[in-house]
């Protein structure tokens, strides 16, 4: 049977999924079964979520849940997440309560700068392009001929801040860009930015051969997901004296083998990159539950991570002076305007229960995440070890699975306490204990 298709998109959703059932699932309908469960039965709220991509079939589940207790800058939150893997908001929640005892959480912003880029191949004289009269007409022209693109951004507080050619000839022939700097108030700006952009390289095609007789050939206007000046930090700290004890280590001990951990992520790329995920682990939960674009965030964060060549720990934590703090500081290009975060109803209310915050606010919260989930998680390699929590929690998945009773449950529970937990000692145990 032939197994692709033209025109596709064009059928209804009911026609896209036969078309599938017969195709890819032999004419059984369990498949079609299972993409309708997940039908919302508000047929405008499923209109909505379809209208987000094109050849939607159906919802796919994550659970969306919240960690109390945080306390940011002084403030109370309770931070909604987004995220399928178990024991993450278990150990959000852990650390803010932790840090809600010792002062909370303490942020600020770094700088609020987006970047979009122009790349252009020009074979004319350089040297125009590098300073002088003719660049200073040309920086001037291509603002004034997208001022109708900016206007309202401008009336926001926003708009463009600069405009810089960068030469790459000596790499590549002929090749420069324009490397513009943006402010966009609470949208997260792609759009406005790659309008811009667009409006660049139009203005840029007449002015050059207008002025200099020789074409420019546009090769791409688009923003850059590398935004080193979109920047915050978020902190915690507090005496080492009052950081805890854990088996037998004192919490200066403690904090020391806790510093030594950040220290070898710092060192390692192979230990960074876990230790990073553990960030986004965080991160990406706050970005998905606010409908915020998490690959761009991931992108970033990444690329930022290896800003002098080698991938490092995005944290870093000092015990001088008596003192244990725990700090990171990544770019964070998010929005809290524009985009879906106000036509997804659960990104909606995620934002209502972070008391509705700017782009600088949500920026602060996501930091304050990403710093709690990476603490839960070294405090946790440092002392009881992760497999603790994430047995406790696969536990409950297979119990949920094997529908157990709670009485089987709360049996199951104490009886791997100290055991291994794997889907055929659990099956077993509930076979045992009918
Ligand atoms: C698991 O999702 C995240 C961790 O591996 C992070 C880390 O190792 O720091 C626990």
């Amino acid at each position: 049977m032939k197994k692709t298709i033209s025109g596709f998109s064009k059928l209804t959703k009911d026609e896209k999924i036969d078309w599938l059932t017969q195709t890819y699932f032999g004419g059984s309908i369990e498949a079609a079964h299972t993409l309708k469960t997940f039908w919302q039965s508000d047929i405008d709220l499923q209109r909505i979520i379809d209208g987000f991509s094109v050849n939607t079939l159906s919802n796919f589940v994550i659970p969306y849940g919240v960690a109390p207790n945080f306390i940011i800058n002084g403030k109370p939150y309770c931070v909604p997440m987004t995220i399928e893997e178990s024991s993450v908001v278990a150990a959000a929640s852990s650390a803010a309560k932790f840090w809600s005892e010792r002062g909370g959480f303490r942020t600020e912003i770094l700088g609020m700068k987006k970047v979009g880029q122009l790349h252009f191949l020009w074979s004319g004289e350089g040297q125009l392009l590098r300073g002088g009269d003719f660049l200073q007409k040309l920086k001037t022209t291509l603002r004034n001929e997208s001022a109708h693109l900016t206007a309202n951004m401008e009336k926001r507080g926003g708009g463009i801040l600069d405009i810089d050619i960068v030469d790459f000839t000596d790499i590549e022939k002929n090749y420069y860009q324009i490397r513009a700097t943006f402010k966009t108030c609470d949208s997260m700006g792609a759009n406005f930015i790659n309008s811009v952009l667009e409006q660049f390289g139009e203005t840029l095609e007449w002015f050059l051969t207008e002025e200099t007789g020789i074409e420019p050939q546009i090769v791409m206007a688009i923003l850059s997901n590398y935004t080193p000046e979109c920047l915050v930090r978020a902190w915690v700290e507090c005496p080492t004296a009052t950081f805890g004890t854990h088996a037998g280590l004192s919490p200066e001990a403690l904090a020391e083998k806790f510093r030594l951990a950040v220290r070898i992520a710092q060192i390692d790329p192979y230990r960074a990159t876990t230790h990073n995920k553990g960030i986004f682990n965080g991160i990406d939960a706050v970005i998905l539950a606010t409908a915020n674009d998490f690959r761009a965030v991931e992108a970033c964060g990444h690329a930022y991570a290896a800003r002098d060549g080698q991938y490092r720990s995005l944290s870093r934590c000092t015990t001088e002076g008596g003192i244990f703090r725990f700090e990171l500081e990544l770019p964070l290009a998010v929005g809290t305007v524009g985009g879906l975060t106000s036509l997804h109803p659960l990104a909606k209310t995620s934002l209502a229960m972070l008391g509705n915050p700017s782009a600088e606010d949500l920026m602060q919260i996501v930091a304050a995440v990403g710093l709690a989930q990476n603490f839960a998680a070294v405090r946790s390699l440092v002392t009881s070890g992760i497999q603790q929590g994430h047995m406790k929690m696969h536990l409950t998945n297979i119990l949920n699975h094997l529908q157990a009773t709670p009485t089987q449950a709360e049996a199951a529970r104490q009886h791997f306490a100290d055991k291994v937990v794997s889907f055929t000692n659990v099956r077993q145990f509930l076979a045992e204990n009918k």
